[in-house]
């Protein structure tokens, strides 16, 4: 039997929330929102909407019984809107209907006169205007005043990086139900169960006992889900508590696009100074956030982006600064790598400047100032088990770095219509919610009377394979095979308190809370087998789905102990809980430990351009990633390979435009052009570092998730570097996505 969620997606077996059977009584839930990136409500006219045939109800924010807020970190944001709007995007109005259908008539019939304030897009012009979430935060290392004298080179610069649209298969999707008459049931495509429950509680108003959140799995979250799945939730339970009927609401590809965050884009500064050598001697960086209209998640991606802004370096005096700045466009959010990508882009821009002023290869100074064992990072933390080294030599050796570029200069030499270009891209990032306290994991394992497992945990699944690794956590700590185990739903009943399935932590921590569930049942069926076999406890040991007596080579069936369990009364049930251990961070001085570990790695990324169409593809991909003891190889390689390709997309051809005022321009699959099958790499080499121990992650594990993300980043210098070839005195500014477009532009 496999246990591979993939399998089911493959078949069109798995269910998601839109599979559902539905009840009779199912209503629909269709949202109005405003049309406007800022400004006042004026007047709202429901014309004819409530005597269309099937239209049951309209909700506004007065008919909200408890209170009118959804704002996780930042108490700054209205479920309903209950008069300014600040994106366009906002919901405004709740349609409740019999059909999809007579939903979308209302929203035609409905009129929301809405007089405009002037909207602001642009970050730095937020940070002028004084519109910021939180006061800026600066992480100071060394001196970097007084460095400057000491540099041989300084380089100063501007980089942008653009938004970036999840396009998670499954658009935010939300079924509630009533239940009897106090309490709601809501299925919600989170990343977050408790997250939506809170959230539910607080809107209607009752106690969280009385809101159960129940998650199968999600097609597809990348950290949009991780905070934006509430506000569809909440309004579908809201819904359902008001009417007494389940209510449903799915959003349409392009309500998805429009009305939910995404991607950060980040506006930045840079300045950084080199010696003679090529060592980095200081580096100050200054990243704009821009945030949109509300705080959502954006002062703890920033916190992240600090924290990555020196990437895979060492480097003894350092300053940056990060500011997160309202703007009227909708609430940027989590996604993968959480503002690591945009500062590891802005040293990477910064080193490749700093390179061709001082007219030495960029690798060399990437490779020179890589971290080493014991090396700090600005905020305190010293390396450990650090990698990076490992990482970049075994490329080197493995996929012929060296041969590489000279054969590329070689055939640049040759060739004008064609250029090519490569670029090394390291990779360093730090495992564990920023915020400690999110640290933290339950697990729930139940063992049949026939000796099946049911095992619940926190972690959403969500494509990334976190269920399959539990099973594999589950199966080897139990000694019997994965087909025995099943993960159940994640649900807040069973376990509660639970932190999003974010950070890249949800196997580490739900795998550690699995495992020490897990080790408690072996410790109570150890002694029921001891005591069953005549013999010592250390005299036990379980291996295949048996369990022997090590002195005379006798076993009985896993099933069989199970059977003697039950009926000597022994509890076949454990729970257990898990919190990383000794990490802290003092946010009075920005210094502390706020990692278990880092995750290393580094990809060699080689494309070629078509200088007449200015087209690029991208030859070959070589990856040397940190895995830790893999879970499950088969899921790390989709991840790394998946990662990087998400990545790629980031920095080349996913870009998101809004119009001056605010509204979204991309706000389709028509317009909005994300990574397909022809774009993906002729050639994607993955060598996993399965040797490198890790005490701090499961079994020897490593968090996977998002690291391999910005190898991607390494795809912008590739095709730089071939547009370079092409062009040696183009002007181009540190912009990404280097679409196809702006490539054509600089040529001509
Ligand atoms: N992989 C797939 N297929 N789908 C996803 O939504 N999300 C990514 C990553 N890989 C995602 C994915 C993000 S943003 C994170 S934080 C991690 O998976 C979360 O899962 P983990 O902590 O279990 O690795
Ligand atoms: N990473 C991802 N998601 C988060 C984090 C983080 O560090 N903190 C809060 N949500
Ligand atoms: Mo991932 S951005 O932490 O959900």
């Amino acid at each position: 039997m496999n246990n591979n969620e993939i399998i089911k997606h493959v078949r069109g077996e798995s269910q998601f929330i839109d599979d559902l059977k539905l009840p009779h009584d199912i209503l629909y839930g269709t949202v109005l929102t405003s049309e406007i990136p800022h400004g006042k409500i004026e007047k709202i006219d429901l014309g004819n909407a409530l005597s269309l045939k099937g239209v049951v109800q309209i909700i506004d924010h007065h008919d909200i019984p408890g209170e009118n807020q959804i704002g996780a970190i930042i108490r700054d944001e209205e479920l309903l809107s209950d008069g300014i709007v600040k994106f366009a995007g906002e919901p405004i109005l709740l349609i409740l209907s019999e059909s999809l259908d007579s939903g979308r008539e209302a929203l035609k019939e409905i009129k929301v006169d809405i007089s405009p304030i002037p909207a602001i897009t642009d970050p730095r012009e937020s940070f002028r205007a004084g519109n910021l979430i939180v006061p800026p935060r600066t992480f100071d290392y060394g001196d970097t005043d007084s460095a400057w004298e000491k540099c041989e080179v300084v380089a100063e610069g501007r980089v942008e990086s653009g938004g970036q649209e999840h396009f998670y298969m499954e658009t935010q999707a939300s079924l509630a139900y009533p239940v009897e008459k106090d309490s709601v049931k809501v299925l919600s495509s989170t990343q977050s169960p408790t997250s939506v429950q809170k959230a539910v509680s607080g809107v209607l108003g009752i106690p969280m006992n009385r809101v159960e959140v129940d998650v199968r799995r999600l097609g597809g979250g990348f950290g949009g889900k991780e905070d934006q799945a509430t506000p569809w939730a909440a309004m579908a339970a809201l819904g359902a508590y008001i009417t007494k009927r389940p209510v449903k609401i799915v959003l349409s590809r392009s309500d998805d696009i429009r009305n939910t965050g995404k991607r950060h884009p980040f506006s930045s500064d840079f300045k950084i100074g080199l010696d003679s050598s090529g060592k980095i001697v200081a580096y100050e960086a200054t990243f704009y956030q821009n945030c949109g209209a509300y705080a959502d998640l954006s002062t703890a991606i920033l916190e992240r982006a600090l924290f990555h802004a020196t990437n895979s370096y060492f480097i003894p005096n350092v300053r940056v600064t990060g500011i997160s700045c309202y703007t009227n466009l909708p609430p940027f959010t989590a996604f993968r790598g959480f503002g690591g990508p945009q500062a590891m882009f802005v040293i990477e821009s910064a080193i490749s400047k700093a390179a061709a002023k001082i007219n030495m290869n960029v690798r060399k100074i990437q490779k020179m100032n890589l971290l080493k064992e014991g090396d700090l990072f600005p905020y305190g933390m010293v390396t450990e088990n650090c990698n990076i080294i490992a990482t970049w030599e075994k490329l080197e050796e493995k996929f012929q770095v060296e041969e590489t570029y000279k054969k590329i200069d070689e055939f640049n030499r040759k060739n004008d219509l064609i250029k090519k270009g490569a670029a090394v891209m390291p990779v360093s990032f730090g495992i564990s919610f920023t915020n400690k306290m999110l640290n933290q994991a339950g697990a729930l394992v139940h063992i049949y009377t026939d000796g099946s497992v049911s095992v619940s945990t926190g972690a959403v699944e969500m494509g990334q394979g976190v269920n399959k690794k539990m099973i594999n956590v589950a199966a080897e700590t139990l000694s019997i095979p994965p087909s025995r185990v099943r993960i159940e739903t994640t649900n807040t009943t069973r376990v509660a308190n639970t932190s999003p399935t974010a950070a890249s932590s949800g196997a580490d921590l739900n795998g550690m809370a699995t495992r020490s569930a897990c080790i408690g049942l072996v410790k109570r069926l150890r002694s029921v087998a001891a005591k069953s076999m005549g013999v010592d406890i250390d005299q036990i040991k379980f291996k295949s789905g048996k369990v022997f007596n090590i002195g005379n080579g006798q076993s009985i069936l896993w099933e069989e102990l199970i059977g003697i369990a039950y009926s000597e009364r022994v509890s076949l049930t454990s729970q257990a809980y898990y919190a990383t251990p000794d990490i802290y961070f003092d946010k009075t001085k920005e210094k502390g430990k706020p990692f278990a570990y880092h995750v290393f790695g580094t990809a060699l990324i080689e494309a070629e351009l078509d200088v007449l169409r200015g087209v690029y593809k991208f030859n070959r991909v070589s990856i040397v990633h940190d895995t830790g003891k893999s879970l499950d190889q088969q899921t790390d390689l989709g991840q790394i390979e998946g990662g990087f390709i998400q990545g790629l997309g980031w920095v080349t051809v996913e870009e998101l435009l809004f119009e001056e005022g605010g509204k979204i321009i991309t706000g389709g699959s028509s317009t909005y052009k994300v990574p397909d099958i022809k774009f993906i790499p002729d050639e994607i080499n993955v060598e996993m570092m399965q040797d490198l121990k890790n005490p701090y992650a499961v079994l020897g594990s490593k968090a996977v998730g998002e690291p391999p993300f910005m190898y991607g980043i390494g795809g912008y210098f590739a095709v730089r570097k071939c547009l370079f070839a092409a062009k040696p005195d183009v002007q181009l500014n540190f912009d990404c996505p280097l679409t196809p477009e702006k490539i054509i532009i600089s040529l001509m």
